[in-house]
């Protein structure tokens, strides 16, 4: 048996229709060059998401390894494996944001929200996400939301910004 991580197809079947939508576009796409990447962005769009599952449907219809759509998948940051909530939260953990007690802005949106570090909330409204430095040490402790960015947020403050994310 297999000893590949199956956590984000457990938590997410694929419908029917979205795996029609994704043989269209591996059909639509598979003797152009340079396919992979257009595919991949394509299917996640439809998806939202790109699991092993999907991989493996796509590697199959180029008639390609699946470690080769992996490698492509894990390499690019604008691809994900895992679903991602209706907004992105990334607490700032770099030097500046963390001596200015991200960690505890951090600690406190897992607490509130249930979520932890690369997870997304129940209802699907959240993602959170701990990055590096985002370049903008002059506003740390700095949290980013979707586009959004805020500077010298507190901890108690923090879901008050949250919050208005529906
Ligand atoms: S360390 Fe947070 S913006 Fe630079």
């Amino acid at each position: 048996m297999s000893e590949e991580c199956k956590c984000a197809e457990v938590r997410e079947e694929i419908p029917e229709e979205q795996w029609a939508k994704i043989d269209e576009i591996i059909k639509n796409n598979k003797n152009k060059p340079g396919v992979l990447i257009p595919i991949l962005e394509q299917v996640q769009q439809v998806t939202g998401f790109l699991p092993a599952k999907v991989q493996r449907r796509i590697a199959e219809g180029l008639n390609i390894p699946p470690s080769l759509v992996y490698g492509v998948v894990t390499f690019y940051s604008f691809f994900t494996m895992v679903p991602i909530g209706r907004h992105l939260i990334k607490v700032c953990l770099g030097t500046a944001c963390y001596v200015k007690r991200s960690d505890e802005i951090l600690e406190k949106i897992k607490q509130q929200l249930n979520v932890d570090v690369g997870g997304m909330t129940e209802d699907s409204r959240y993602s959170l996400e701990g990055v590096r430095c985002v370049g903008a040490c002059g506003l740390a402790p700095v949290v980013i939301v979707d586009n959004d960015t805020y500077g010298a947020v507190e901890p108690v403050k923090v879901m008050e910004i949250i919050d208005k994310y529906e």
